[in-house]
């Protein structure tokens, strides 16, 4: 399957759902307050923040707690296919996803695309298979 491609307007109304999402965000611990955003075949949007826990290894990520919300809402009918996923960091610094939430994103959406600030600052749309080459897959 070829990569998904979005539309300028789609990526705009990830980024702001992402933006959004990012301020419930519950991070008292490391403060780095995180949303994301996933676009689906069927053109749902879904949305999730980070979870902090005073246990710190039970964080979830906000991109897995996108994903999982959208397979317990049923998206796709069961099937959840991902088309995109945006990524941002509620104060505007770079965020890439986790190498733990890119294996997740590969689960369900192995052509998607994943638009985060990176590293220069920048708003990128990079494949995931390009985020996390040979990801693993059962199926
Ligand atoms: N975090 C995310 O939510 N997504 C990522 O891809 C990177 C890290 C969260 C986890 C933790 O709550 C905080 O950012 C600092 O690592």
């Amino acid at each position: 399957m070829p990569v998904h491609t979005i539309t300028q307007q789609e990526q705009d109304a990830l980024l702001k759902a992402a933006q959004d999402a990012s301020e419930r965000a519950y991070a008292p611990f490391s403060k780095f307050f995180v949303g994301a955003a996933i676009l689906t075949a069927s053109g749902q949007v879904f949305t999730g923040c980070n979870v902090e826990n005073s246990s710190y290894g039970l964080t979830n990520c906000a991109e897995r707690t996108a994903i999982f919300t959208a397979v317990a809402a049923d998206a796709d009918s069961g099937l959840l296919e991902i088309r995109a996923v945006a990524c941002v960091n509620r104060d505007g610094v770079p965020c890439a996803p986790c190498g733990a939430c890119r294996q997740v994103i590969y689960e369900f959406g192995p052509d998607c695309v994943v638009i985060y600030r990176n590293k220069e600052g920048k708003i990128t749309q990079t494949p995931i298979a390009e985020l996390l080459p040979e990801g693993f897959r059962l199926r």
